[in-house]
């Protein structure tokens, strides 16, 4: 993406202050959170991207409790209940899973997650990539031929 000059934000939701979901529903009158935290950076950046990409280690075989938050905080964008949601259409989604243990299979419910999560905000997923055996920075680093996945799946996208 940076080669050809997409404007990328990156967001790490371990470092941003992201409250818990409490049920209220008022979002589901309003189409806004209650709430005034970090999560309305990140509706924000959802709603203005192009693309949106969701990563997460396997936690337990699911996504992270940060990721969960996160999900569950992005009520106001859900088309569940009021069959709309603010987030303009054509958007692409791109899922990414990555886990220490070495079978494929915890990793796809991971994504599948994030399409359900995409497919409530009218996002397509146009790409997943899992990764397994990863379980220190240097694992995904050397490992040339994800490296290269990755690179290919963002041409891919791109020129989509
Ligand atoms: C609390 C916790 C739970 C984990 N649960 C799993 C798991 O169920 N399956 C697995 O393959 N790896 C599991 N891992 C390993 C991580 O998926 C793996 O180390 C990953 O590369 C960590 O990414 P991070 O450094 O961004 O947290 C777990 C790690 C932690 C810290």
């Amino acid at each position: 993406m940076k080669s050809v000059d997409i404007d990328i934000k990156r967001f790490v939701l371990d470092e941003m202050n992201i409250n818990y979901c409490k049920g209220c529903r008022e979002c589901e009158k309003s189409l806004k959170c209650v709430q005034r935290d970090d999560m309305d950076i990140l509706s924000e950046a959802i709603i203005e991207s192009d693309f949106v990409l969701l990563a997460s280690p396997s936690y337990w075989g699911d996504v992270t409790g940060q990721m969960k938050v996160f999900i569950d905080r992005s009520l106001p964008l859900c088309n569940a209940k009021t069959g709309i949601t603010p987030v303009p259409e054509g958007k692409k989604g791109i899922a990414v899973a990555v886990r220490a243990g070495p079978s494929k299979a915890e990793n796809q419910h991971i994504i599948d997650t994030f399409e359900h999560y995409f497919g409530h905000l009218g996002i397509k997923l146009a790409a997943q990539l899992t990764v397994e055996s990863v379980d220190s920075l240097s694992d995904i680093q050397n490992n040339k031929d994800i490296i290269d996945e990755a690179y290919m799946i963002g041409q891919k996208i791109i020129n989509s």
